[in-house]
């Protein structure tokens, strides 16, 4: 559905920021480079906007999306901000963390952003071209990872033009993203601070500062951070995990010193460089055609965490 129209690559230069800010400005919709994925941006205040979103992701519109701004100042006129939120931010933002604060009233920002919530999904992100899109743009920029709805997100231009090509009106090509995946969320809304997602800020990073994080997973059906249904960031075959010793047929996916992997996460078993390659290697995975895909063991520490939970949802059974 809604697959009409050119999508345009756009150089990382100044004329290339000048029409992707404008685009935006004007109701479009642009994927754009973060240090974590990339994110498939358009203007929090323009419901029609935030609507193409959900449209060309083929989102279900109960799950909302994280508000991008420039810096803190830029997030006060959004949400409020308490003290342990004042903490974190000096401490982590620009970066790869959102916080989940309660929303203003009257706050510039679309109900289909929040769907519904009276708490708003907020990030400063630390790239250049994104920071330089923002403050061109001069409006805060709903953007949730540019790839159709359950699909591996792009770390890549490339991964947002095979995915949403003809959909979209642009992506402002800022080459590979640097961290590789999404953002960790915390929230800050409620009585204690409760950890929504793993992600490219390490858990340890927040624990140090702020004592043991809830992470108590939702009850019922609405979970309040979606991105956590079971089966998401999947590629097309089937995955298996903590493998030591392929069966004949599977392709691995190695980490360390695995032998006969097909791609290497890292082979200096480095977690980071792991997770700027993962969702690269799931999207070459499914180039190749792999049908069954084994994966290495990997620790379960630091960003080892957040690459384990994108895979364990890229294992788990789907429709
Ligand atoms: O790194 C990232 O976070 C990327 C880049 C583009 O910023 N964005 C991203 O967006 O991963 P998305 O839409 O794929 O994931 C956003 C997650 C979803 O799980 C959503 O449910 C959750 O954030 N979320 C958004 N607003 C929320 C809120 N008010 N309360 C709780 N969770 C929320
Ligand atoms: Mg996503």
């Amino acid at each position: 559905p809604d697959a009409d129209r050119e999508t345009v690559l756009l150089a990382a230069d100044a004329a290339g920021l000048a029409r992707a800010a404008a685009l935006i400005r004007d109701g479009g919709r642009v994927a754009f480079p973060t240090e974590t994925v990339y994110g498939l941006g358009a203007d929090a205040g323009n419901g029609d906007a935030v609507a193409g979103i959900y449209a060309a992701k083929g989102r279900p519109s109960f799950n909302p999306l994280i508000v991008h701004v420039a810096d803190l100042a830029a997030a006060r006129r959004l949400c409020e901000v308490p003290r342990a939120a004042e903490e974190v931010a000096a401490a982590f933002w620009p970066g790869p963390l959102t916080l989940v604060l309660p929303l203003r009233g009257g706050a510039p920002v679309s109900r289909l952003v929040t769907a519904g919530l009276d708490t708003l999904a907020i990030r400063v992100p630390a790239h250049p071209l994104a920071q330089a899109l923002l403050r061109a743009a001069g409006v805060p920029v709903a953007a949730p990872s540019a790839n159709p709805s359950g699909r591996i997100s792009p770390t890549r231009a490339a991964h947002v033009m095979d995915g949403l090509g003809g959909r979209i009106d642009a992506v402002l090509d800022g080459g590979p993203c640097g961290v590789g995946v999404e953002s960790t969320i915390l929230s800050l809304a409620g009585d204690r601070p409760r950890l929504l997602r793993e992600g490219g800020l390490p858990a340890e990073a927040l624990e140090a500062m702020l004592g043991p994080l809830d992470r108590t997973p939702d009850a019922g059906s609405a979970p309040s951070a979606p991105g956590q249904l079971v089966s998401h960031y999947a590629p097309r075959g089937r995955v298996r995990l903590g493998v030591t010793a392929p069966e004949p047929g599977e392709t691995l996916l190695g980490f360390g010193s695995a032998a006969g992997a097909a791609i290497n996460l890292s082979e200096a078993g480095d977690l980071h460089e792991a997770a700027a390659r993962l969702f690269d290697a799931l999207h070459a995975l499914d180039a190749m055609g792999a049908e069954r895909i084994a994966v290495s063991p990997i620790p379960e520490t630091g960003l080892g965490r957040a690459i384990n939970d994108r895979l364990r949802r890229a294992a788990a059974p789907r429709d």
